[in-house]
């Protein structure tokens, strides 16, 4: 039956992969609750749609760090993407390309840099993930840049890996036939089996558990890139994440996947914005599965959002023409949200145009001072 929804896709994954690959994207951590409350919270805002404006044309482009793209929705980075489909990250690259939008590689790929930048052009951003070896850091950035990437986007949560139940009751390892391409030359591209799960004990081997804000200074003297701060869920550590000279920030809390019982991103989205004072771009990802997702995270202040489990999903069904599939409905959701809620450009979507239920009551907003 024909997909006429991106969330259609998580039902087909299940059935096509093998269970140890299906649980390892769907999963959360612990309770899952941050992973239900990621997507409830978007239930509790509501829209306040403006009548009776010519919406016949309606422009959704976009600038991110400069970049100018064809629409305020980008590729968040998953690892392992040939466990998906056996195209893996370059059907994602060049789905994101054909779509004129920005894809994330995963520190964590199945492709090498170099690989997916040979798939053509795109604008593509790194994601990194600090090693305890710093020249193992500082040779990857290196090879990013000169693969064409654009930016860094340093995720901050993971200093240990969060307990993702299902992986460790499966064992969860690589398949032998894939490998972190990206590690490859440097004998970290392996994952042994472990008797939990293999990529906790894999992180717990080799991420820094130091990482700290004098990290995030440290990079900007091994790269030009601009950097955008991964995982940020405060608006103290949003104010640190300029301090420490971050070009963007990154509302997400690693889709739910490291500390269970963190609001979700949608949630804690306003604070972050109202903290970055406009200083820097604020993005989110967490949850976003409809059109009307995207327009809320604008509208509460956010200059982009990036998905992560529908490109697994929908690789793991139609590799490349899943993901451009994926990204063609988002598109034409967040399209027709906008010519009904009255916006005909990016800028014209405004915190009024929606209500949520931590807004206070208008009517008391109304009422005249006593
Ligand atoms: C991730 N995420 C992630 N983040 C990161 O910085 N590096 C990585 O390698 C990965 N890998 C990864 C694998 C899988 C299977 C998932 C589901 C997630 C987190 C990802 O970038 C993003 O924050 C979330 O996926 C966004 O939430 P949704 O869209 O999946 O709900």
């Amino acid at each position: 039956m024909e997909v006429t929804n991106v969330s259609e896709y998580e039902a087909i994954a299940k059935q096509k992969l093998p269970k140890m690959a299906f649980d390892y994207y769907a999963s959360g951590a612990e309770d899952q609750w941050t992973l239900e409350e990621n997507r409830n919270a978007f239930s509790r805002i509501l829209f306040r749609p403006r009548i009776l404006i010519d919406v016949s044309k309606i422009d959704m482009a976009t600038t991110v760090l400069g970049f100018k793209i064809s629409m305020p929705i980008m590729i968040a980075p998953t690892a392992f993407q040939k466990m998906a489909h056996p195209e893996g990250e370059y059907a994602t690259a060049r789905a994101a390309s054909a779509a004129g939008t920005i894809m994330t590689l995963s520190s964590w790929a199945t492709s090498s840099v170099e690989e997916v930048a040979s798939t053509g052009p795109g604008i593509r951003f790194f994601q990194l993930y600090v090693y305890k070896d710093r020249n193992v850091v500082a040779q990857l950035v290196r090879r990013a840049e000169r693969a064409g990437f654009k930016a860094i986007a340093l995720t901050v949560d993971t200093p240990r890996l969060g307990r993702r139940e299902a992986d460790i009751k499966n064992r969860f390892t690589l398949p032998p036939f894939l490998t972190l391409k990206n590690f490859e030359g440097l004998n970290l591209g392996t994952m042994d089996k472990a008797n939990d799960s293999g990529l906790a004990s894999y992180v717990a081997g080799q991420i820094d558990r130091t990482l700290s804000w004098k990290d995030v200074e440290w990079l900007q003297t091994i790269t030009k890139l601009p950097i955008l701060v991964k995982g940020v869920l405060t608006a103290e550590d949003a104010r640190l994440s300029i301090q420490a000279g971050a070009a963007g920030i990154i509302v997400s809390n690693h889709g739910a996947r490291q500390l269970d019982y963190v609001p979700s991103t949608i949630m804690a989205l306003e604070e972050v914005v109202k903290a970055a004072q406009g200083r820097v771009p604020v993005f989110l990802d967490g949850g976003v599965r409809r059109g009307t997702d995207v327009f809320k995270a604008l509208a509460l202040g956010a200059s982009g959002i990036f998905i992560g489990r529908p490109v697994v999903f929908s690789l793991a069904a139609e590799g490349e023409a899943g993901v451009r599939k994926v990204l063609q409905m988002l598109r034409e959701e967040f399209e027709l949200t906008m010519a009904l809620s009255g916006c005909r450009s990016l800028k014209e979507i405004t915190r009024d145009h929606i209500a949520t239920d931590w807004d206070p009551p208008r009517a008391r907003l109304l009422a005249p001072k006593l």
